[in-house]
């Protein structure tokens, strides 16, 4: 073998080669039987991906309900796998943003100047402290592209919500993942994990996302104490407004240790809009200049959250619907002989009683009935099946299809 075809193997990827006195590249693929040949009918290609590009899975970290629909041929009844608030934004978001459907002509102003200012009201700290993004997904990119390069140690828990996971490997650092502790995320093995490894950055969603379960802000202050020097504890709150109010700790906007992410595609209903916020230290914040995109944010999105944020009464609602839901969805479970889990968010987690397979034939059963719901990944949280809070007609169609993808299930 080569030592170019050596470097394939080694790479397992398409991997462009130097020709032509470098005019083009050719393609050369490492078939399944370790031989190497031309990709195509000597096909060139023009992308020369980075090493750690041509490195990286072809993953899609969530398969999205319409990609599942045009793959069945067939539409969901009921939408309650991607923790989407279905009551929706508040009637004042719906006509900020339609009035902004006029001016999309124009780029959203850069800075968010007047969203920001009105998060800063609510939050208590000054505007400096507060970067609007494309949602906290988009927030975790930048906040990864700004500190983790190709090597560098970062610390999750081990099935936690997995766009974190995806952006550290796209900037190829170096997952190191801790177990739940029960059905939570566990602050203090995360922190004991960050200093063995030496990791700079540590992802805690609180609440969290599959489990639905929250810390208390109390302990998580306590747990700070042995945040390793030099390592940033990213506190993801998209759940924020759903949990009790102890969830939410009382930490100094200038504190350099933590930076806290929430979002306008949970409670306040716009998912679709994307468009979230992070605050924290004025040194940090300010950091996320250097690499965001000034005019990522979308004009009508920007007009409807800031409209979202005016109406309180509004969230108050949303949050009522949505504790009705989980009592609904926790009725449901009892009545199948399931045990719904206690949640802080929009979804209960619905463990089905045995292990993961038989939760994916759940799930299954349930997504062959036009019930889009997801379950976690990790085990042993994979027992579990996760069903997003929605209006009584979507959680009737869950009850009829539960019955009988647990029957199936069981066979
Ligand atoms: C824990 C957690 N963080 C972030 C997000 C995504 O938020 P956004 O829509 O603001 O990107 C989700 C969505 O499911 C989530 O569960």
């Amino acid at each position: 073998m080569t030592p170019a075809a050596r470097n394939i193997r080694h790479i397992g990827a398409l991997l462009p080669l130097r020709h032509n006195a470098g005019h083009e590249a050719m393609c050369y693929r490492l078939a399944r039987d370790g031989s190497l040949g031309l990709s195509g009918d000597m096909e060139k290609i023009y992308a020369r991906y980075t090493t750690l590009v041509a490195t990286l899975p072809a993953s899609v970290p969530f398969v999205g309900p319409e990609v599942q629909e045009r793959a069945r041929h067939a539409p969901f009844e009921a939408r309650l796998g991607a923790n989407e608030n279905i009551f929706g934004p508040a009637p004042r978001a719906v006509a900020a943003m339609q009035a902004a459907a006029h001016e999309i002509w124009m780029y959203a102003d850069s800075e968010s100047y007047d969203l920001r200012s009105a998060l800063a009201a609510q939050i208590g700290c000054e505007m400096r402290n507060i970067v609007v993004g494309e949602g906290i997904d988009g927030l975790l990119g930048y906040l990864v592209r700004l500190l983790v390069e190709a090597g560098d140690a970062v610390v999750t828990s081990d099935g936690a919500y997995p766009t974190f996971n995806y952006h550290v490997a796209g900037f190829g650092g170096t997952l190191h993942k801790v177990p739940y502790a029960g059905d939570a995320e566990d602050l203090p093995a995360l922190i004991d994990k960050a200093a063995q490894v030496g990791a700079k950055l540590i992802y805690f969603a609180n609440p969290d996302n599959p489990m639905g379960s929250y810390t208390r802000g109390v302990d998580i202050i306590r747990a700070l104490d042995a945040l390793p020097e030099g390592c940033l504890l990213i506190l993801d709150e998209a759940y924020a407004e759903f949990a009790p109010a102890d969830a939410l700790p009382d930490i100094a906007i200038e504190d350099p240790r933590v930076i806290r992410m929430r979002t306008f595609s949970k409670a306040y209903g716009m998912a679709g809009a994307r468009i979230g916020y992070a605050f924290g230290a004025t040194d940090m914040i300010r950091s996320f200049d250097k690499v965001r995109n000034h005019f990522g944010i979308n004009r009508a999105a920007q007009a409807g959250a800031l409209a979202a944020l005016g109406d309180q009464g509004w969230l108050t609602q949303t949050c009522e619907k949505v504790s009705q839901a989980r009592a609904d969805i926790s009725r449901i479970a009892t009545e199948n002989a399931l045990t719904a889990l206690p949640s802080a968010t929009n979804f209960v987690a619905v463990d089905c009683g045995a292990d993961g397979d038989f939760a994916r034939r759940v799930l299954a059963g349930l997504v062959a009935r036009n019930i889009f719901v997801r379950m976690p990944f990790a085990a042993p949280q994979d027992r579990c099946i996760r069903v997003s809070c929605g209006r009584p007609e979507d959680l009737a169609a869950f009850a009829r299809a539960l019955p009988e993808a647990l029957a199936e299930a069981r066979r």
